[in-house]
């Protein structure tokens, strides 16, 4: 096996006298696709939240890619990250989240070109080529010149990804990306990510509820509850035997609210 692009390593989160991850390890191997699956609070926001640096560790590591996110080897000790580190760090995972949070003043094209002009020093010219594509790849090119309130919920979650993939991240992070979505919008949005999973080899975390999709997506999931990984395996395993009674029981009840 190659070596894992992301290893948690004892991970401990708290939020004052609430351990929300309880000693967490687990790793993901390059190109994996893994879902993340568990009732509400047992946190597997807080996990791509801790990916983004978006949080602080309270306990252990969190390796990617090699190296250390949240700390920095100086001469040969371990220190904590600085700024350039993190901002290092932070380019090789992108994110979408639940609510697109699309710069509402700013056209479709250019909420797609800005980051990598900005950050990455790409030209306008080169930017705008590369949006154009990905644009295209989710559907949304006539869309280029359209302004965020001009697109519906699922053409807005469309962009995000698009916005989310023009930085050329080696990690994509979903957080119930469409679970703010309207019914009959849902499909277009899972169909952009199965279009991802299977023609890239892009390494992707899929928090989500929905089961079904869940299982076409994932090459492996992880049963989350109460901070801890209660089982793991295939999609084919985990949803048709669960072992755990705490894993059937989830799935119970998510598969009756459906
Ligand atoms: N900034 C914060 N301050 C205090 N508590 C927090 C904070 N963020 C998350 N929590 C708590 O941490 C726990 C885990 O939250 P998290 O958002 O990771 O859960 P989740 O598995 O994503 O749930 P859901 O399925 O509802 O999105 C919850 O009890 C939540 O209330
Ligand atoms: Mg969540």
């Amino acid at each position: 096996m190659a070596d894992p692009i992301i290893q948690l390593d004892h991970v401990v989160k708290r939020f004052g006298e609430l351990v929300v991850l309880d000693n967490l390890t687990f790793d993901v191997q390059p190109g994996e696709k893994i879902a993340l699956i568990g009732p509400s609070g047992s946190g597997k926001t807080t996990i791509l939240r801790l990916l983004m640096t978006l949080e602080t560790l309270s306990g252990g590591h969190i390796i990617v890619d090699g190296e250390q996110l949240f700390h920095m080897k100086k001469r040969d000790a371990l220190v904590p990250a600085d700024e350039a580190h993190l901002h290092r760090m932070r380019a090789k995972i992108g994110m979408v989240f639940q609510h697109f949070n699309l710069f509402p003043h700013k056209s479709v094209l250019d909420n797609v070109t800005l980051a990598p002009m900005l950050t990455q020093k790409v030209k306008r010219a080169d930017a705008e080529k590369r949006a154009m594509e990905l644009l295209d790849m989710v559907g949304m090119a006539e869309k280029a010149k359209a302004m965020p309130a001009q697109l519906s919920g699922g053409q807005k979650q469309r962009v995000a990804i698009a916005r989310a993939l023009a930085l050329q991240p080696e990690i994509m992070l979903f957080d119930e990306v469409t679970s703010a979505l309207d019914p009959e919008l849902v499909e277009e949005v899972l169909n952009v990510m199965r279009l991802l999973a299977s023609e890239t080899d892009m390494t992707m975390l899929l928090v989500t509820h929905e089961m079904n999709f869940a299982r076409d997506f994932a090459d492996r999931v992880l049963f989350f509850d109460r901070g801890r990984i209660v089982e793991q395996g295939p999609p084919g395993e985990i949803f048709t035997n669960p072992r755990e009674e705490r894993t059937q029981g989830f799935l119970r009840k998510v598969l009756a609210a459906h």
